[in-house]
């Protein structure tokens, strides 16, 4: 375990700003962690962030705290009569694994391929594309808790996942380090092709057609962080209860929208952004990115008050056009912790 203080924070998040935190190291090893709660530099009233490739966060100023960097490595495979398990450390880089699974003929995740960031990521906010969302593999997920250094298995179940959403963002918030990851890959592959541009491809087609067309339309999109920063989609996509939809709707009749199993109706950000005439806007050094609304990119040397700045400006926009007020989908990482990304944007 080698401990930097200061710790530079730019190489761990794709929006590449500039901070730093007071310390901070790369765990390669799960027995650092006990190593680290028996040391000089732990303790338990001290600001601490897990971060794994910064992907999904955007730093509000410098970290005043210990941040962990996650690289813990490793997959091992068992088999039963129906399905593939996978056990894969929490540091492993996700659109290796989806490509490491098809390479190694256990299709099934290939519509989330190219999504940025770390397994363990994954299921803090149950990441999705293309109709398919991480808990539909999810078998467990490992933990290392702050509190006590005890390690706790939850089941699917009990990670509570919903739309962006699961336990990690709540009840276990701060309170623990993903260390692994179980993954069930049903070795009856079924293609899930509804969404819209992937229906084209008909049902005869192979996992591997899958992948090649969720990258493409990925990389016609999407910004590639390492030339562009950006965290992916900025907001989530709003949903709405029925009556609001309805009267949306009958004003909107164009606006794309996706029916939930409760009964409430899911809108297209993107779509809302982009209809405020928004794509291009520039706020400082932060941009609305013009082939996908729903990104905020640094476009030139940008600031984290940039970046608030332009969100300010978009949820304002969109608010106004539509009373349809937008939360965040990235972290916001202030001084101590995490602090409430939709009121520092209100
Ligand atoms: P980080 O950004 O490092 O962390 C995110 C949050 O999780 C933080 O709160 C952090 O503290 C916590 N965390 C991270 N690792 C752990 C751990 N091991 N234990 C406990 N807490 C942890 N997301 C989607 O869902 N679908 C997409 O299609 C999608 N497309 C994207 C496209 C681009 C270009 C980009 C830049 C991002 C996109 N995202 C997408 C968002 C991002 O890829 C995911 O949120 C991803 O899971 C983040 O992984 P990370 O390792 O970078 O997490
Ligand atoms: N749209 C516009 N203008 C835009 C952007 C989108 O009109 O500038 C319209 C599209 O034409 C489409 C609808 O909005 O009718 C939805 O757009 P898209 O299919 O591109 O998906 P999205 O809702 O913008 C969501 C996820 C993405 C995920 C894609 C594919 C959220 C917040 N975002 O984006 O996830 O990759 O669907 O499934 O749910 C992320 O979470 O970071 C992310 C990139």
């Amino acid at each position: 375990m080698q401990l930097m203080s200061p710790f530079s924070l730019k190489p761990f998040n794709t929006f590449g700003l500039d901070a730093q935190a007071k310390m901070g190291f790369v765990l390669n090893d799960e027995a650092e962690l006990d190593t680290l709660r028996g040391s000089a530099w732990w303790s338990d009233s001290q600001p601490r962030l897990l971060i794994g490739e910064g992907s999904n966060i955007l730093f509000t100023s410098d970290f005043d705290g210990l941040v962990i960097v996650n690289r813990l490595k490793g997959i091992s495979v068992q088999e039963t009569a129906d399905a593939w398990l996978l056990h894969v450390a929490a540091g492993e880089n996700w659109p290796a694994l989806i490509q490491w699974s098809l390479q190694h003929q256990m299709p099934g995740m290939e519509n989330l391929a190219l999504i940025p960031g770390t397994v363990g990521a994954a299921p803090v906010q149950n990441i999705g594309a293309y109709g398919v969302e991480f808990c539909q593999f999810c078998d467990y997920v490992d933990t290392w808790h702050f509190a006590d250094g005890h390690r706790q298995r939850y089941s699917a179940a009990a990670c509570q996942f919903g739309y962006r959403d699961s336990l990690f963002k709540h009840e276990l918030h701060d309170q623990v380090i993903i260390t692994a990851v179980g993954l069930r890959i049903p070795k009856q592959w079924q293609p899930v092709v509804e969404y819209g541009p992937l229906k084209a491809l008909g049902e005869q087609v192979t996992a591997e057609q899958i992948f090649t067309a969720v990258c493409e339309l990925r990389q016609s999109k999407l910004p590639d962080p390492t030339l562009l920063g950006n965290a992916g989609s900025f907001f989530k996509n709003p949903v709405i209860d029925a009556g609001k939809g309805q009267t949306l709707l009958a004003i909107f009749p164009n606006a794309p929208h996706y029916p939930q199993a409760d009964g409430r109706i899911k809108l297209a950000a993107g779509w809302l952004i982009d209809q405020c005439q928004l794509k291009g806007k520039t706020i400082g050094g932060a941009a609305v990115h013009r082939q996908q609304a729903l990104v905020l990119i640094n476009d030139n040397q940008a600031t984290s008050d940039d970046v608030i700045k332009l969100a300010h400006y978009v949820r304002q926009q969109v608010g106004e056009k539509f009373n349809v007020w937008l939360q965040p989908e990235v972290r916001f990482i202030g001084a101590t912790g995490e602090v409430n990304a939709e009121e520092a944007i209100a």
